[in-house]
């Protein structure tokens, strides 16, 4: 069996003479991946140590195609596992990959054993606020049910640590901002209820089977990878930010404020944009304090701050000092009126620091990536 070994970049001991075949930092990911595909058994060592292989359900979307990156980068093996019904072949281009549905048992048994995982990150998830309130049995037959599969499949496996993408919308329209952890959870729409029933279900599944989960209730994730190799890409596109940079590039475009009589200061909603990278560095410390203490725990991951609707279109004027076409339309059904994080919780207990802490720097990576390829769809 091959062997890789791999310097640990976060240490910077590069140098070390105990670690063969080291290979350059600006070289790492083209080597490993040239050699996984010569021994899909390959054992992964970082820093000397046996790296530990991470099932990255969804891991070809938006949010799973950052994080798979941060976990090589951070000493783990990510294994993505994902049925491309959201996602992209070629965000996972370099890494080991599974083209399957989680609710497929035996497939997930499978991989789960095949790669010897040690803890599961599901992103395979349906997120579209609005669509969930207009076909809710997509909704909770994938995120709910199917996502019950990958649980039993799991406990099957007797693997039981699992990070789990929960989301701003378990809260509902919060009756205090920011919001914080122990507030009350009253889910509005459909994709907020399914979110709010699994972290129930991993609630129960601590006590019964000593499972272990970290939900993370995510705010709005945007943004790009500086690479401008991955970046947000659903189709059809729903969110605001790709949604106004469209308005940008199409002149036949409108952009529609969904909403511009809200209890808000220009009326329209207010919500907390966290930088898909900053995001992600939340699961990798995350990830790190369930390995090291098996203990379950719920994380706000936003920036603190908010942003109206009005507010970002702004930004997106600032960034591409460009004008475009904008219209003012009905609320969009499911929509609460104000989503800020308290973020205090994960930065003093996992000591997360935002790099992308102004809306500006976030829809400039927004807007590297759009502008520089032909879009698959909106
Ligand atoms: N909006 C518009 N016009 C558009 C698109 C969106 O005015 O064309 C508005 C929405 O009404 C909302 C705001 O922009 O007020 C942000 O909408 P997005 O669709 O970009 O994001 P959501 O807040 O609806 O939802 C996102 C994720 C959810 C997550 C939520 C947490 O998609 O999965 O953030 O805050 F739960």
């Amino acid at each position: 069996m091959l062997r890789i070994w791999i310097p640990d970049l976060a240490r910077n001991d590069e140098g070390k003479k105990e670690i063969p075949g080291q290979v350059r930092k600006d070289e790492m990911t083209k080597d490993i991946s040239d050699q996984i595909k010569n021994d899909r058994d390959a054992q992964f060592y970082f820093g000397g140590i046996l790296m530990k292989s991470i099932l990255v359900t969804g891991g070809a979307g938006y949010i799973g195609s950052h994080v798979i990156r941060l976990l090589r980068k951070n000493g783990f093996h990510p294994v993505v596992y994902d049925n491309l019904s959201g996602g992209f072949k070629d965000f996972v281009s370099s890494f080991d990959f599974i083209e399957g549905d989680i609710g497929d048992f035996d497939k997930v048994m499978f991989v789960l054993k095949k790669y010897d995982i040690q803890c599961v990150m599901n992103f395979a998830s349906f997120i579209a606020v609005g669509e969930s309130v207009q076909n809710p049995l997509k909704y909770y037959e994938n995120n709910v049910a199917k996502t019950l599969t990958l649980f039993k499949a799991m406990l099957q496996s007797n693997i039981k640590q699992f990070i789990f993408s929960s989301s701003a919308a378990v809260y509902g329209n919060p009756a205090v901002v920011p919001i914080l952890e122990e507030s009350p959870m009253k889910p509005e729409s459909p994709y907020g209820k399914t979110k709010y029933s699994i972290e129930e279900v991993l609630k129960d599944l601590t006590v019964s089977d000593s499972f272990h989960a970290m939900s993370l209730r995510y705010f709005n994730a945007a943004g790009a990878d500086e690479s401008g190799q991955i970046g947000e890409s659903h189709v059809p596109e729903t969110h605001l930010i790709p949604l106004v940079i469209r308005a940008v590039l199409d002149d036949s475009y409108t952009v529609t404020i969904y909403g511009t009589d809200y209890d808000t200061p220009d009326g329209t909603c207010i919500r907390d944009y966290i930088h898909v990278n900053d995001l992600g560095e939340a699961h990798i410390l995350a990830l790190k304090k369930l390995i090291e203490t098996n203990q379950s725990d719920v994380f706000n991951l936003g920036n603190g701050k908010g942003f109206s609707v009005k507010e970002v279109i702004e930004s997106v004027r600032r960034v591409t000092g460009r004008d475009f076409k904008i219209q003012e339309g009905e609320r969009r059904k499911g929509d609460p009126a104000i989503l800020v994080a308290s973020s205090n919780k994960v930065k003093l207990q996992l000591q997360w620091q935002p790099h992308y802490t102004h809306i500006d720097s976030i829809v400039a990576t927004a807007w590297k990536w759009e502008s520089q390829q032909k879009r698959k769809g909106y």
